[in-house]
């Protein structure tokens, strides 16, 4: 496991707020002025009635599924095409080659520098995330990164693609979907509308049976390196240890590859939150945990984890996850005027929520639910058509990613991480 704490990306010193402000100032400015412009970042932006040609890094388990909601767009008349897939498996590759008749290949840096590709749809392991998405926006595409943003030890490199991505003025959605469920947004306009006064204090979890090694089967025991499994690909800026195919097929398992609750499934729970709330950096954060069920002999991430984070507007969100036991209680959002309960599912929407004052009546809210994914996909294709900013911006990415890693690090080292506003970094 690498516990290191990166204190500057590979390529970019750290930078002073000042600096960082004024970069990514003017930027907003430019991507304001490029509505109009047919070229941007070196790269074409296709019009309104041009198809825009969508590559695949990463056909897994998320990968085929956003292939299959892509495909689901086009049939519905969305002008896209299918033009280009990657991965390091070579039976998955062939085989999202086979369904969707695009152009197969091995090396993502090829998809890359393919003319017809317009926009990347990012699905490959956590820390390949950040690394892949800097290659593409330096490529001159557009990206869809699934969450998390980045690994947990890569807070300088996201800090990177945040920064590299406006300078670029790239159009980037992270792959938080809840962030496109109408029924988050409702919740939040009550929020915003004084429903509780001044929210103080967000109580939610993620309660699941089960660990990650069954929910990640590994297809081909005796697989090995090779011209259909390329180890070092797979490996990107992890510590280069000998081949697994536990590793490999199983790394949610893995410090190296995932960060286990905390950067897995929080994403979903906490992000709604961020955004109905307005929130950016916490001032600090600690966090707690361990394997108190799997205790197999190489599972590494936790399966028990709680986070608190406080915000500097006086504001704590509180986040447990157990994977030993399903049974689920209801988030609540409490304010000094009262309190929101809510029923939700966490990435497709909240079915009902119950409005509960200090003074007068309670009240019971419908909400709903929706496929947040296709809403998500059309928020991002329709912004990279106006050079608007999606609802998951890589700014907004790189708020919640930073929470993630403090707590992360918290847990690991045992200690408060604090955060830095003027340098963007993380200090323990
Ligand atoms: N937003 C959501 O609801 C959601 C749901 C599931 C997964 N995810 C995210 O999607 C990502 C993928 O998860 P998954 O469950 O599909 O995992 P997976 O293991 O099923 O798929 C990952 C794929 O990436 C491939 N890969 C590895 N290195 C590569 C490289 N260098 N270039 C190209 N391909 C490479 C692997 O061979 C594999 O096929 C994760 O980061 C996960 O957090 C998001």
């Amino acid at each position: 496991m690498n516990t290191s704490l990166p204190s500057s990306s590979p390529t970019l010193g750290p930078l002073n707020r000042r600096e960082f402000l004024r970069a990514t100032t003017q930027s907003a400015a430019v991507l304001g002025a490029v509505a109009a412009a047919p070229w941007v970042g070196g790269a074409a932006v296709r019009g309104a009635n041009e198809r825009l040609g969508v590559g695949f890094i990463g056909v897994g388990g998320r990968g085929m599924s956003h292939v299959g909601t892509v495909q689901k767009l086009i049939a519905d008349g969305e002008l896209l095409r299918i033009v280009a897939v990657s991965d390091t498996y070579g039976h998955r590759r062939e085989e999202a080659g086979r369904i969707t008749g695009a152009k197969v290949y091995a090396q993502y840096r090829d998809l890359l520098a393919d003319p017809a590709v317009d926009v990347v749809c990012i699905a490959t392991p956590d820390r390949l995330h950040v690394p892949q998405a800097i290659d593409a926006v330096r490529a001159g595409k557009d990206v869809y990164c699934e969450k998390p943003m980045g690994h947990w030890t890569q807070t300088a490199l996201s800090r990177q693609f945040y920064l590299e991505t406006q300078k670029l003025q790239r159009v980037v959605q992270i792959g938080n979907q809840a962030n496109s469920s109408p029924e988050w947004r409702m919740v939040g306009d009550y929020i915003r509308k004084g429903a509780i006064g001044r929210p103080q204090l967000v109580l939610a979890g993620f309660y699941r049976n089960g660990d990650w090694g069954e929910r990640m089967p590994i297809p081909d025991r005796t697989a090995l390196p090779g011209a259909d499994l390329d180890w070092e690909g797979f490996l990107g800026d992890a510590p280069k240890v000998p081949f697994t195919v536990d590793r490999f097929f199983s790394w949610r398992k893995y410090l190296d590859y995932a960060g286990g609750p905390c950067t897995d499934l929080f994403p979903h729970v906490y992000t709604p939150f961020v955004s109905m709330l307005g929130l950016k950096y916490p001032s600090r954060a600690v966090a707690s945990g361990g394997i108190f069920k799997y205790d197999t002999y190489d599972r590494e991430v936790p399966d028990t984890f709680n986070q608190c984070l406080d915000y500097p507007q006086k504001l704590s969100v509180v986040l447990v996850c157990t994977l030993a036991n399903e049974y689920q209680t209801d988030p609540c959002i409490r304010g000094d005027e009262g309190a929101i309960v809510l029923q939700t599912d966490w990435s497709s929407g909240v079915d009902r929520f119950t409005l509960i004052p200090n003074k007068g009546e309670r009240r019971e809210v419908a909400g709903g639910r929706s496929d947040t994914t296709r809403s998500h996909w059309k928020n991002f294709i329709e912004c990279v058509r106006t050079r608007q900013k999606p609802v998951s911006d890589v700014e907004f990415g790189f708020q919640v990613q930073v929470a993630l890693n403090m707590a992360m690090l918290s847990y690991l080292e045992q200690k408060v991480a604090r955060f830095d506003t003027e340098r963007l970094e993380i200090v323990l």
